[in-house]
């Protein structure tokens, strides 16, 4: 791997970590190592111990970041400088929950008061609904909220939501619906009843195609039911920074909720976004979480190099992409209210990482961003740790586990603690020829039988992972993890010197797909693509237009 060669550092950080010893030796020379190498801040513990760096590799990290400019480039993040530069956009989701200064002005707006301003509009909201004084158009009190909404006007709100579920106040159920599947939306209108439904459109742009024909879809079930068009405003609101168009589909500008375009969509849980967490949780939680998350800010903003949890997260991942060759990053939270978490970093990191051009348009030549996959655990360990321990490839893994559970069941929690460690044990350790020789001798198995077997029982270890701990999964812990994912991606964007706050990637596929819709729906419409997707084209068209002549 030729690493990140601009850096001048680069040949020796390459060198030195190339000549580490594994991690077995690395603990064996340093009965300390695990104490040395551990790390809490904002409520969060971090065990990076079990990574091939040693004090050295540390030292070279921090002439890495010095070369990278790494706190400037951070500072002009939270001063609200424009560090999206191809959409000309500051980058401001840290002054949702009260990170930045009072003199920080965005798009001529006090980003501050407005912030104030709409949690203020948010508490309002959820009293209201809270305490059943929003009423539908029979005048019964809504009881359900719907909150549609696709990509980072979802998985946040939605992982948050799940994740806090021991502090749900059940004065109202909240869903989600993102998928344009119909199935979807579908499921969701059999189980509700219009008179007592309210939905919130979740679109930063309110021009994504899944989110409008999920709300027009919902708009269409209230009006047959008997809603007016002028009854729709006691049942949708909006959160969007296109108030215009909202309008446009009918839902007043009172019921707009603001979005700005100095928070990005993946960034955005914090915002008026996180509306369903809210009213699931009550706004005390939320502001809770927002703290959790500023906690994590300062901690970021502050800390030295060798003791800041997501610069040390973001370049260990560095260690592994660019002097390894690792693609990808497994993220294993051993909590069932964390499952979706993968799902949520997924975007976070990927929508953020997954380019291929410095910031100054020439290509990049080295690895940017990992492929992020997981699952929670101990479900993942009964489908794809097998190939995390003999694999061939190397995927670092981060572990999650809270340390108390919202759950007093029996041992559950006991047991889902051991397995989390003992994975990460295992992944470090493995198993040599010789143990698995022994292992098989005391079986009673012939000389054969073991030779023959022994080698399939081989665990390589040497296995990195870190272990990522909370005393409990609050709404302050999650709002601090939450964070630190999000400053874990814009380091390492600093160090691959590419734009994190742009996704033009996903663009094109949304303007084919028009063009194939249109293609699909018209049927007399020429196929004039290429002739793999006019095949498809014309199946489909066969078998539907089948369907309707039955
Ligand atoms: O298509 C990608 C994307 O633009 C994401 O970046 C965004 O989170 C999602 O779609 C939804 O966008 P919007 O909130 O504008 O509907």
């Amino acid at each position: 791997m030729t690493g990140l060669t601009r850096f001048p550092s680069n040949a020796a950080l390459s060198a030195h970590l190339s000549a580490l010893p594994d991690l077995k030796s690395l603990f064996a020379a340093d009965p300390a190592r695990a104490e040395r190498f551990c790390l809490s801040a904002a409520g969060l513990t971090l065990d990076y111990s079990k990574n091939h760096l040693t004090d050295a590799t540390l030292a070279l990290f921090a002439k890495l970041a010095d070369e990278a400019h790494l706190t400037d480039r951070i500072e002009e993040m939270f001063a609200g400088k424009a560090i999206n530069h191809t959409e000309g956009r500051a980058v401001l989701h840290v002054a949702l929950r009260g990170s930045t200064d009072d003199a920080v002005i965005a798009e001529g707006q006090q980003v501050n008061q407005e912030v104030a301003q709409t949690l203020a509009r948010m508490d309002d909201f959820v009293s209201q609904l809270h305490g059943g004084n929003w009423h539908g158009f029979t005048g019964k009190a809504i009881t359900d909220v719907v909150s549609i909404g696709i990509g980072g006007s979802f998985l946040g709100p939605k992982i948050v939501t799940e994740a806090l579920k021991p502090y749900w106040l059940n004065n109202v159920n909240v869903h989600f619906v993102a998928n344009i599947d119909g199935a979807a939306l579908a499921d969701k209108l059999g189980k509700l009843n219009p008179e007592t439904t309210l939905f919130i459109t979740a679109s930063k742009s309110f021009g994504t195609q899944e989110t409008l024909t999920n709300s027009e879809s919902a708009r269409d079930w209230l009006q047959a039911a008997g809603a007016r068009f002028e009854d729709l405003a006691k049942h949708f609101v909006a959160v969007t920074a296109n108030v215009a168009k909202a309008q446009a589909f009918g839902i007043a500008a009172g019921n707009c909720f603001p979005m700005w375009d100095w928070v990005g969509g993946r960034y955005s849980l914090w915002s008026a976004i996180g509306l369903p967490i809210a009213l699931a949780v009550g706004m005390p939680a939320f502001i809770e979480l927002l703290a959790g998350a500023k906690d994590m800010d300062l901690h970021f903003k502050t800390a030295p190099l060798k003791a800041n949890m997501p610069m040390l997260l973001a370049l260990i991942g560095i260690s592994y992409i660019n002097y390894h060759g690792a693609t990808s990053h497994v993220l294993l939270p051993y909590d069932h209210g964390m499952r979706a978490l993968p799902g949520y970093v997924q975007q976070l990191d990927m929508e953020s990482n997954g380019k291929g051009s410095h910031r100054d348009g020439d290509s990049a030549q080295h690895l940017t961003g990992p492929v992020i996959w997981g699952a929670e655990g101990t479900n993942g360990q009964h489908a794809f740790h097998q190939l995390l321990h003999q694999g061939k490839q190397l995927i670092p893994a981060d572990f999650i586990l809270p340390l108390t559970s919202h759950y007093a069941l029996g041992r559950h929690h006991a047991m889902l603690a051991s397995n989390c460690f003992a994975q990460s044990q295992a992944l470090m350790e493995g198993k040599s020829l010789d143990k698995a020789k022994q292992e098989l001798a005391k079986s009673g198995l012939t000389d054969q039988q073991i030779a023959s077997l022994a080698p399939h029982k081989v665990m390589p270890g040497n296995r990195p992972s870190n272990t990522l701990l909370m005393d409990k999964l609050t709404p302050k812990t999650l709002g601090a993890l939450i964070a630190l994912y999000e400053h874990k991606v814009l380091v390492q964007g600093v160090f691959w010197d590419i734009n994190s706050f742009d996704q033009w990637g996903v663009e094109l596929g949304k303007v084919l797909g028009n063009a194939v819709l249109e293609r699909i729906e018209n049927t007399d419409a020429a196929l004039d693509l290429d002739s793999s997707t006019n095949g498809l084209i014309a199946r489909f068209r066969a078998l539907n237009a089948k369907k309707g002549d039955a």
